[in-house]
């Protein structure tokens, strides 16, 4: 099996070849919270760049408790100009035969404290600050009633997508936002029908598949990303990650897309660089394969247990190490993200073999060993070279939005201190506009 080779999903859609650009926060909304000119823009680069699937970044079902200043927001009637600003970013994101495919997300307890002082989920477990900088709400624990409207919500954001020219969506369900936190016994700690067994705990994700595809018809795409672990003391595990596989392969699912994380461990970005003292449950495999693409290993061992297609994002960069990945049949798509943001035509250079690896930014983008823990956002930009990176990332996507070059050597605390002041900026716009914030 090649990266080239066409991939057919269980609801009949055919996928051009193995490549999943894999959702980025694009933070290019106004206050507003709707589509514009600048997401076009973004996913027309993208289009043209050669992946099968290009998965959105995280639009919100819900103002209140959105992932950051700029991300999308669907909730109730949509006005003609938000359908419109959708339907242009469809149409400019499906060219060259590409599929679309909206990322649907709630923040849950990893709604920024500069959004919005509380926040909910499935427990009123607080998500502690992040490197003494990062602040996060104080959430409430939902109710029935409130669980039963966020299902309405994701169910009507998917519709809303498939109206305005979505070729599919992608259930947000990994990395600490509200679908994982349902997931994780250690945030999640209800004792009603939505905690407790994993059943339960998958309630409310197997509910929202179900509902989408009552509404979206059986040749729609579905996608779900899921953790292969939070990687946490008391966390949702690389067992339960198999246990809620299962289940969801009873569904009428058609992607798997496999990460692992959250804001607390940051895996999703670079699980070799955990620390050994926050109760890794499973070692990473050390193969050369594995090492690049670090939760291989953990897919491979979900795999065995599904039918439907299981795409693996994190790490990959070299066409040997995906062809090795997709031979091995461990996984049959590869998931990209964060080459795209300077290369956004990787995926044609590598089918056409005029390239044969992705640029390791990650390997020239270091400020050197960092000081954790220190209060200063000086010492917490130098100590966290993961997170400059992903700052550094969202800027290259903003000139790649507004149709500029991308500056592969744009400076990193340059790039991590404009994305923090900025969003800091944006955040206080975003809070004055929607007064209802608490
Ligand atoms: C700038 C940036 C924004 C991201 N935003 C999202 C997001 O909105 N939703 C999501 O599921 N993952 C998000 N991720 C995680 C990526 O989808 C992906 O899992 C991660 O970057 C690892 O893949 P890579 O090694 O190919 O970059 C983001 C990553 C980056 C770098």
């Amino acid at each position: 099996m090649q990266i080239s080779e066409k991939l057919y999903l269980p609801c009949g859609a055919i996928i051009k070849n193995r490549f999943l650009k894999s959702a980025m926060t694009e933070g290019l909304a106004s206050s507003n919270a709707a589509a514009n000119e600048r997401h076009a823009n973004l996913y027309e680069a993208w289009a043209k760049g050669g992946s099968g699937i290009s998965v959105t970044g995280n639009v919100q079902v819900d103002h209140r408790y959105i992932e950051r200043a700029g991300n999308v927001v669907i909730e109730g009637d949509q006005s003609n100009e938000q359908l419109a600003g959708l339907a242009n970013w469809s149409a400019k994101g499906t060219q060259n035969d590409t599929h679309l495919w909206m990322q649907i997300s709630h923040a849950g307890r990893q709604t920024p404290f500069t959004i919005n002082k509380s926040s909910v989920a499935p427990s009123a477990k607080q998500l502690e600050k992040l490197l003494g900088v990062l602040k996060f709400g104080k959430p409430k624990e939902l109710t029935h009633t409130e669980i039963l409207d966020i299902i309405e919500r994701f169910i009507h954001a998917a519709e809303i997508a498939k109206q305005t020219g979505f070729t599919g969506v992608q259930l947000h369900s990994a990395h600490g936002y509200l679908l994982s936190e349902f997931l994780s016994p250690d945030i999640n700690q209800r004792t009603d029908e939505w905690g407790g067994s994993i059943q339960n705990r998958s309630r409310l994700l197997i509910t929202i598949i179900e509902g989408i595809r009552a509404k979206v018809g059986s040749d729609f795409p579905i996608s779900i990303k899921l953790n292969s672990s939070d990687f946490q003391k008391g966390g949702f595990t690389h067992e339960e990650s198999i246990e809620v596989s299962k289940l969801l392969n009873e569904t009428s699912l058609d992607l798997l897309e496999i990460s692992g994380g959250t804001y607390e461990q940051f895996a999703a970005l670079d699980l070799q660089s955990l620390s050994p003292d926050k109760s890794r449950t499973i070692t990473p495999s050390r193969s050369t394969v594995a090492r690049e693409a670090y939760f291989l290993k953990y897919a491979d061992e979900i795999k065995k247990n599904i039918n439907m297609p299981l795409a693996v994002t994190g790490g990959f960069r070299t066409t040997q190490g995906m062809n090795e990945a997709l031979n091995s049949k461990a996984c049959d798509v590869i998931g990209l993200g964060r080459p795209l943001c300077t290369e956004p035509n990787i995926v044609n250079e590598l089918l056409t073999e005029s390239k044969s690896s992705a640029t390791l930014y990650e390997n020239m983008l270091q400020f050197g060993p960092g000081v954790f823990g220190l209060n200063s956002p000086i010492n917490f930009i130098k100590a966290n070279n993961k997170a400059s990176y992903v700052y550094w990332c969202y800027r290259q996507i903003l000139r790649l939005a507004d149709k500029k070059e991308v500056k592969p050597n744009m400076n990193l605390l340059g790039a991590a201190m404009s994305h923090m002041m900025g969003d800091a900026k944006a955040s206080k716009i975003y809070r004055n506009y929607w007064k209802d914030l608490d």
